[in-house]
């Protein structure tokens, strides 16, 4: 009995230390100051390992025409601060297509189609983002 109920317990235990997105109120600089939003690489099929690979704080009335290389065409999961607003532009220069993405967490970019074929997963070369 003991040890079946452990059993049950590890895939808990586990998806706890996996990656997850925070909740947009947790969205803090280390010096506690207010965050717009983060932006992260990686994502997966499994909603408890979204918001992994590298990460990128956007600061509030952050303006980014030409998103740093690391990241231009490679964010995959983001969140957005609560009453904040981040703008994102699929071309450089912000350019071609664009979506504006309210405060909440977005863990799988692929659920958010661009244009008629396309999703914003991997696409975002430039950003806008802004609190009230
Ligand atoms: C806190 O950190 C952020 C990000 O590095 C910076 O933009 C901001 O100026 C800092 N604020 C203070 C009060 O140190």
């Amino acid at each position: 009995m003991k040890t079946s109920q452990s059993l049950l317990l590890l895939p808990l235990l586990c998806a706890l230390a996996w990656a997850q997105c925070p909740a947009p109120a947790e969205l803090k600089n280390p010096n506690g100051t207010k965050i717009c939003a983060q932006l992260y690489t990686d994502n997966s099929p499994y909603y408890d390992q979204c918001c992994k690979g590298s990460v990128l704080l956007v600061q509030p009335d952050e303006d980014q025409p030409y998103v740093p290389s690391a990241f231009n065409n490679k964010v995959s999961s983001l969140v957005v601060a609560p009453r904040c607003e981040l703008s994102v532009w699929s071309r450089k220069g912000k350019a071609g297509n664009t979506r504006k993405f309210k405060s909440g967490a977005f863990p799988r970019l692929q659920e958010y189609r661009r244009g008629i074929f396309g999703d914003w997963d991997d696409s975002i070369s430039a950003f806008y983002c802004k609190c009230s």
